[in-house]
């Protein structure tokens, strides 16, 4: 489906716009995308702009087309992803652009999604001038719902804190607080904004962590998950203690589930999710677990705030597809601190894994790089 004509500099600012809007809608929209629109008149006049709001609420479009539509007869609307073309929980918002009588409509990305895609099409059979830019902001903006339309997998963020020198905590285990409390207040407000938190049984043993959002606004609560193989998590845990304020899954193995049933039957009893998964060599492949949470508790986003040992599993199966590093400035000055990768997930730099830098946060001392996985590789808007 080949664009009409290069895309303006308009075009790409008002798109531009759109995709920082839509960021708004960040904790609060997903299992759908993200979406902005910017409306303009047929002067050329911004009248405005919307973005997607909450899940199963009204679509952008819409909800700008209420606002402003007496305005937008013979204008022009930009919007991040292809307008939907089906009846789900809003009515179809081809419809609505139909009915204003919008002369032009200029889309960041197509919508992956074969349900609702097709949206294109029916515009320009009532003869509407559609064009279809490739705007990189745009498919970041609906990256998380892509991925889990095309593989069915939640998108994890790879979320750690580092000294300059690369250890995420001391030999001893010991790793509060490396990174400042600015960072650490923005860790909060992405765990209000998050289906789940993953970490590992080696990060519970060392910290037991809470892993709830604090002091922030919840956009939605997360699942805790932990890895624990060997159902090791003790039952004071904090994770445990605080069953009433957040949901927990427990992957172990199958093997533990059975050579320890009185305890996995406690667990469930106090209303955890426990997951046995097979092993493979004492592994057990992560993408079983990550199937589980958007299968069975619909997650579209994972935050993952653990150690070497699940992060160099995750990233050994190739599910990572956001890094959030804080780079604290700090110098441990040990090699044997605890790097956050270990093994060997790459035998060389020709197999390393290839990120691409989307933005760079200061927070005082500390810096937040923020990298894309994915492929092919995203921009940040
Ligand atoms: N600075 C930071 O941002 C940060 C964040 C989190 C944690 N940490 C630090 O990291 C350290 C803990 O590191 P860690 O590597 O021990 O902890 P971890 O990554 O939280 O947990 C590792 C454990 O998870 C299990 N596991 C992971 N992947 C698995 C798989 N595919 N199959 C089966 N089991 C799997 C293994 O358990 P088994 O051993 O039972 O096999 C492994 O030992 C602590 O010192 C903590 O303070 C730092």
């Amino acid at each position: 489906m080949p664009t009409r004509q290069a895309p303006t500099d308009l075009d790409l600012l008002m798109l531009d716009r759109a995709a920082r809007r839509g960021l708004r809608g960040h904790g609060l929209v997903e299992p759908n995308p993200m979406v902005g629109c910017v409306g303009v008149d047929a002067d050329g006049i911004c009248v405005g702009e919307a973005h997607h709001r909450v899940a199963g609420g009204p679509h952008a479009e819409r909800i700008l087309i209420e606002r402003h539509g007496d305005r937008l007869r013979n204008g022009t609307i930009y919007i991040t992803l292809e307008p939907c073309t089906h009846h789900g929980r809003t009515p179809p918002c081809t419809d609505a652009i139909i009915d204003a009588g919008i002369r032009r409509v200029v889309i960041g990305c197509l919508d992956p999604n074969p349900e609702a895609s097709g949206g294109v099409q029916l515009l320009r059979s009532e003869g509407i001038e559609v064009d279809i830019v490739d705007h990189a902001p745009s498919r970041a903006l609906s990256a998380i719902f892509r991925h889990r339309v095309t593989t069915g997998l939640p998108w994890v963020m790879a979320k750690w804190a580092q000294t300059l020198d690369g250890r995420i905590a001391a030999r001893t285990g010991h790793s509060t607080w490396i990174s400042g409390e600015r960072s650490r207040r923005l860790v909060h407000r992405q765990r209000g904004r998050v289906d789940a938190i993953l970490t590992g049984i080696g990060t519970v043993l060392a910290d037991d962590p809470l892993l709830t959002a604090r002091d922030v606004r919840h956009r939605r609560i997360a699942r805790r998950v932990v890895i624990d193989p060997d159902l090791r998590i003790p039952p004071g845990a904090a994770l445990l203690r605080s069953l009433d304020r957040a949901p927990l899954t427990i992957a172990c193995s199958e093997a533990a589930a059975s050579a320890h049933e009185a305890r996995r039957s406690e667990l469930v009893d106090a209303g955890v999710d426990v997951l046995p998964l097979p092993t493979d060599d004492g592994s057990m492949p992560l993408v079983d677990l990550l199937i589980h949470l958007s299968g069975v508790h619909n997650c579209s986003t994972v935050l993952t705030e653990a150690g070497p040992g699940v992060l160099s599993s995750l990233a050994a199966e190739g599910l990572i597809n956001e890094a959030l590093v804080f780079i604290a400035p700090m110098l441990l000055g040990d090699e044997t601190g605890i790097p956050p990768l270990h093994g060997t997930v790459s035998e060389s730099i020709r197999d390393a894994t290839p990120l691409r830098l989307r933005s760079v946060h200061r927070r005082d001392d500390d810096l937040l790089l923020n990298y894309g996985v994915s492929s092919p590789p995203v921009d940040s808007p």
